[in-house]
């Protein structure tokens, strides 16, 4: 077998994928195959339990803390950056390390564990998609040796079978294995371990259970429908008038119907939609849940049940459910994570890179490489804190929340000005917003190839026909599509065209740079240059120091003071054993680059003025055109648009 599949990779690409898929699906299916297990109690005693005592005792919170410590790992700065999230979820690392912190303290046995935990944010978040990634984490690690998991088999709460043991020998367990077995039977156990066993609790079958959704197995998922109709049943379930004759009583517990999602969530996650949709009545049965760790249904006797209730709601509904005020008790049993959109453009790029690459449509549309920035960067503008803040102030807070270096302002500040917006990143444009308007761009289309201006198009076309803005933040918000526009994607777009002016820009610019440095060294030490050609002495070239510096700006007056900076940096540099690149300094990046540029503005030039352009003129454009295909992520159709846009650009400037 093994030599068939080698022989099959060897030939045609297409079969070995074909054995590759093959061979990776017969893995997956090996280890979901992972060691079942069944027998009795007794049988578990002997040799299951003693093995791992302490994982096979753990409650659900420690199970989840474990869930995720196996997927997870340290990260330099110390904390855990749970791998769960780090490649699903982007920009909202404080509300991922707040959950991590939850269910360590939870694990640890802190009273949060006795707490609700509730996501609160605005609509398209990445609420939902966190609580599923919990989910399909907790499915996967229960097919793995350290999250193997039992329960009594045929128990409608799949509970664990250390609730078999008797109260009167608990102190004996404890002590010969150092765990505690809590817990109580279920009802459903209970009657049937008199009926079936005689009370023999040791000949109780048990199973390893493994966690899944769909099979409804230590996952519960609630969505309140209708309110009006909504029932306490769909939570707990109800009898079940088909099995009432065969048991001959309503009380009997097999006659009970276990649909609730609270018990199919036993020993794992309960997830609540829109939990503050619900009827009160259902809030405090889930409140008591998660602080006492059972439920009360209608002649039972407490149903003891350990599971997680993880939460979610908007903002509009949390609001309205603060200003009743008999909810204040009944917030003090949740333990609230707030999860806002990311301020960061790049990081929600990555998020719209994301769900366009899981989409047909989309794969087959070539996006130029500003396209997803330039929409990132205007739902980002709309989620900043309105009010009074100048423009400029906002332009320089988007670049500061994507870890860009600006002017006047440290990397550390950005704490401080995240702290003094608490409220930044709960309102604005969802991902939602922005994907649907590139999707109606690509319906409309028909090319496949969309500039970024067709994007700016598609959303201002998204503003104006969306019934739920007011005038006065439809207008604001195509006024950030024209800041967008002018500081951002100018900006951008040039660069590029300027850079593909050049065979290699960057070891054009590398070498303007270090002849910068020479001069500069040369003339603050006072000392001649040495020609490399004619290996003649002459003084520092001034007239080629002022010309690189007055394309940033810098004064007669500060040329001094500029020259001594960029020497003092490219000594640490030096020292740290590092190179003096343009990234070591931003102010003289820009100078070096616009130098540059405009030593090749004719070619653009050529572009605009030749109406009929000859083909010396034509080669050289379309070696331009050429280099944005190939080194800087156009395609044909939208390097020519770049090319046309920069030159129009460079005509009014
Ligand atoms: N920070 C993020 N990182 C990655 N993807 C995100 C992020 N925020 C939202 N998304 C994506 O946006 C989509 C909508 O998110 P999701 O359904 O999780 O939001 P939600 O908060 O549950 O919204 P709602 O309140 O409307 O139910 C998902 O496809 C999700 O992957
Ligand atoms: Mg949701
Ligand atoms: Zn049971």
């Amino acid at each position: 077998m093994y030599q068939e599949v080698t022989l099959m990779r060897s030939s045609t690409g297409n079969t070995g994928r074909h054995a590759d898929v093959l061979k990776s699906l017969a893995d997956f299916s090996k280890q979901h195959r992972a060691a079942r297990w069944a027998g009795t109690f007794a049988s578990f005693l002997e040799t299951i339990f003693p093995a791992d005592a302490r994982g096979i005792s753990r409650t659900s919170h420690q199970y989840i803390w474990d869930m995720m410590r196996a997927e997870g790992f340290e990260g330099a700065d110390g904390r855990l950056r749970c791998q769960l999230f780090e490649n699903e979820l982007y920009g909202i690392n404080d509300t991922i390390d707040r959950v991590v912190d939850y269910f360590k303290a939870a694990a640890a046995g802190s009273e949060v564990g006795r707490r609700l935990l509730l996501l609160l944010g605005p609509p398209s978040g990445g609420k939902s998609s966190m609580v599923i990634l919990l989910k399909r984490g907790l499915e996967e690690y229960s097919h793995t040796d350290a999250g193997a998991l039992y329960g009594i088999h045929g128990c409608p709460v799949h509970e664990s079978p250390l609730h078999l043991v008797p109260h009167t020998m608990r102190a004996q367990f404890r002590s010969t294995y150092g765990v505690d077995a809590a817990g109580e039977l279920c009802p459903y156990c209970a009657t049937r371990l008199q009926h079936e066993f005689g009370g023999d609790f040791m000949q109780m079958p048990v199973q390893r259970i493994f966690i899944a959704e769909a099979g409804r197995v230590g996952v519960g998922t609630y969505a309140p429908h209708d309110p009006t109709t909504a029932d306490i049943a769909d939570l707990v379930g109800s009898v079940d008038l088909s099995k009432v004759s065969e048991y001959g009583d309503e009380g009997d517990p097999r006659a009970w119907s276990w649909s609730g999602a609270v018990f199919a969530a036993s020993r794992g996650l309960l997830e609540m939609i829109e939990i503050l949709k619900v009827k009160r009545e259902f809030l405090y049965l889930l409140l008591t849940l998660t602080q006492e760790k059972n439920v009360k249904v209608s002649r039972f006797p407490l149903i003891h049940l350990d599971e997680t209730i993880l939460a979610h709601t908007n903002l509009a509904e949390f609001r309205k459910f603060l200003q009743e005020a008999e909810n204040e008790a009944l917030l003090d049993r949740m333990v609230i994570i707030q999860v806002p959109y990311t301020l960061s453009y790049k990081e929600e790029a990555r998020i719209y890179r994301k769900l366009t690459s899981s989409t047909q449509a989309f794969r087959e549309v070539h996006l130029d490489p500003h396209a997803l920035h330039v929409a990132a960067v205007f739902a980002v503008l709309t989620r900043l804190q309105e009010g009074d803040e100048r423009e400029a102030d906002n332009l320089k807070k988007v670049r500061l929340y994507a870890g860009e270096d600006v002017e006047g302002m440290s990397p550390s500040d950005m704490e401080k000005v995240r702290a003094k917006n608490p409220d930044e990143g709960l309102s604005g444009v969802s991902p939602r917003f922005v994907i649907n308007a590139l999707s109606s761009a690509i319906i409309q289309s028909q090319a496949k190839s969309l500039t970024t201006m067709d994007v700016l198009i598609a959303i201002k076309d998204a503003i104006d026909s969306d019934v739920r803005i007011d005038g006065k933040k439809k207008r604001k918000w195509i006024d950030f599509l024209v800041t967008v526009r002018k500081d951002f994607y100018n900006r951008w777009v040039k660069e590029d065209v300027h850079k593909a002016l050049f065979v290699s820009f960057e070891q054009e610019a590398q070498q303007l740079l270090e002849k910068y440095l020479d001069e500069v060294e040369a003339t603050l030490d006072n000392r001649t240059v040495k020609d490399p050609i004619t290996n003649e002495e002459r003084k520092p070239d001034e007239r080629f120091l002022r010309s690189v510096e007055e394309k940033i700006r810098i004064s007669e007056s500060g040329k001094l003071s500029f020259r001594q900076e960029v020497v003092r940096k490219a000594m640490g540099a030096y020292k740290r054993g590092d190179k003096f690149t343009l990234d070591s300094h931003a102010p003289l990046h820009d100078a070096v680059e616009q130098y540059l540029f405009e030593q090749r503005r004719d070619v653009l030039r050529l572009v605009s003025s030749a109406a009929r352009p000859d083909d010396e003129t034509r080669q050289k454009i379309s070696v331009v055109e050429k280099r944005l295909v190939d080194e800087y992520g156009y395609d044909s159709h939208s390097a020519r648009e770049a090319l046309n846009y920069v030159t129009t650009l460079l005509a009014q400037e």
